[in-house]
């Protein structure tokens, strides 16, 4: 009897030995379904703090709690068997102490099943990432555009533009490699900034939004699909416009209820119709 091999999970250590290889495929995701679907063709699965404003409609990522981010977690996780799974820390879990992001992290850890937490900042967040990295919790580094500080940004711009925010960004990148995060994701970056921190940098080194000079790349997976339209920044790529086919395929089903042409005979328990397939519990 042949039995077909169990591809191994990738981890955190696997995803830093890529640095300069073949880039890393990372996409967000949020629940176990749209997990199963990513799962075999990505490296990384991010259950991203975005999903503030793409699940749950808010206008920033400032409002997510830790225990939205622990319930998604854990769902992504149960529908993952080979990507490395990395939860966001939400805003106010980390930021006040690394005994408080440590604390904060040990949850998600434990409550989710994930391999390791990601947090936005460099040079200030350097002493948070050596606390956590050296007490066994891996840590993706964020730097770049960070949605966390939109406030004090004063809303979401390319960084990097300036030499001053270059030399700001790339100092944030290295000092978040040597505190120990495994690798960097970098967002809304312009290009030369970014290649110029991924040849500086010993981990790898992922982009959104700073062009292909990184180690890999991550989107959000309703960007890529068509199904967030809030707003579609210039660096997204549509693969699919999923967002028109289901309204179509909403639009026919209100249009067969409104006829009295759905439910037909063969979805009807006790009709005169046979059913069409055996379900092991009536659904
Ligand atoms: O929250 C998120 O989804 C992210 C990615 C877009 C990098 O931080």
């Amino acid at each position: 009897m042949s039995v077909t091999p169990v591809e191994k999970r990738r981890t955190p250590a696997d995803l830093r030995a890529r640095k300069g290889g073949v880039p890393i495929v990372s996409l967000t995701a949020y629940t176990t379904p749209q997990a199963r679907l990513l799962d075999p063709h990505t490296d990384l699965l991010l259950v991203g703090d975005s999903l503030g404003m793409v699940v749950y409609g808010l206008s920033s990522t400032l409002p997510v709690t830790l225990e939205m981010m622990i319930a998604h977690g854990a769902a992504v996780v149960r529908g993952a068997s080979r990507a490395c799974v990395i939860v966001d820390m939400p805003f106010g879990s980390y930021q006040e102490s690394p005994a408080q992001a440590f604390a904060n992290a040990a949850r998600i850890l434990a409550e989710t099943g994930c391999a390791g937490v990601k947090l936005e900042g460099g040079v200030v967040m350097a002493d948070t990432i050596r606390f956590l990295s050296g007490r066994g919790i891996p840590v993706l580094g964020h730097v770049g555009l960070q949605p966390q500080s939109v406030n004090a940004l004063g809303g979401f711009h390319a960084q990097g533009r300036t030499e001053a925010e270059a030399a700001r960004l790339i100092a944030d990148g290295k000092a978040a490699a040597e505190a120990g995060a495994f690798a960097i994701v970098v967002e809304g970056t312009a290009e030369p900034v970014a290649r110029r921190l991924t040849e500086s940098v010993p981990v790898p080194t992922i982009g959104i939004g700073a062009s292909p000079a990184c180690d890999g790349q991550i989107l959000v997976t309703e960007d890529i699909l068509g199904t967030f339209d809030v707003f579609r920044p210039r660096f997204v790529k549509r693969y699919a416009e999923l967002g028109g086919a289901i309204s179509a395929a909403v639009s026919a089903y209100a249009e067969d209820v409104r006829a009295r042409r759905f439910p037909g005979p063969e979805h009807v328990y006790g009709a005169a119709a046979p059913e069409k397939r055996k379900t092991p519990t009536a659904r």
